[in-house]
Parts: C-alpha cells; structure tokens; sequence
C-alpha cells in the first residue's frame, strides 16, 4: 500500500514535470477551435490570416479590437467574445511560440 502510494506520487512529480515544459495545456486546447479557419497549429495555407509566430501584443491587441469593434471583423468577433484578457494573452503565447 505504502509502496503504490509512492509510485503514484512519483508519477504525478513526473507528468507535473513534462507538462510545465510544454505550452499551458489549456492554451493549446482553445487554440484547437481556431485551427478549424486558421490551420493547424495557427500556420494557416489559406486566405486567412496565419496566427503561428504572431507577436504577443499584436496578438492581444487584435482580440481586444475585434471584441470592442474597434477592428471590423467579419467571424472574429464572435470568437473574441468567448474568450477573457487572460485567455487572449494564453492563446497568444502559445501561437508565439510556434516556428
Ligand atoms: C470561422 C473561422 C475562424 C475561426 C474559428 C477563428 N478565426 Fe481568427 N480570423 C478569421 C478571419 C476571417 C480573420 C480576419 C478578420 C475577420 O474578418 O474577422 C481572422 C483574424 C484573426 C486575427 C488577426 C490576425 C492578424 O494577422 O491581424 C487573430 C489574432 C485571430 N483571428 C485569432 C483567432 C483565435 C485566437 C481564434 C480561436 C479562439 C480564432 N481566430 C478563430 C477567422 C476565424
């Protein structure tokens, strides 16, 4: 019983470890209902814009805007809504950090 409950714990210090070393788990989840329009891990073939490689404040500055309206968007909009500063600043490092 003892024994198990060490493995246990030592696992967890482990997958604790692995995940910190990645991108914030929740920040690549959101950014998975934004592949659908702008390519899988943001790098996008088509006419929409490419979020891969985005400055932080560029990319956070454009959230705000579409969510003020102050950037006419045609679908941002609606996305910009669902989301809090905190997410847009998440989502924008993890977008950042894609070469
Ligand atoms: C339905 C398609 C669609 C989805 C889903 C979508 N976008 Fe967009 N995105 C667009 C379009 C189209 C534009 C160009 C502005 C406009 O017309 O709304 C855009 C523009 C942007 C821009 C500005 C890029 C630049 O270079 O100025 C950012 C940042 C952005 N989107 C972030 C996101 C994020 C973050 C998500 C996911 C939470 C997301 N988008 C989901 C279609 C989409």
């Amino acid at each position: 019983m003892k024994k198990s409950l060490a493995v246990t714990l030592l696992l967890a210090g482990a997958f604790g470890a692995a995940a910190s070393a990645h991108a914030d788990p929740r920040a690549r989840f959101m950014a998975a209902n934004c592949s659908y329009c702008h390519g899988p891990e943001g790098k996008s073939t088509g006419a929409i814009p490419s979020l891969a490689g985005l400055e932080v404040k560029y990319f956070v500055d454009q959230m705000k805007a579409f969510k003020d309206g102050s950037r006419p968007a045609t679908v941002m909009k609606k996305h910009a809504n669902g989301y809090t500063d905190a997410e847009y600043e998440a989502m924008a490092k993890y977008f950042a950090a894609i070469k």
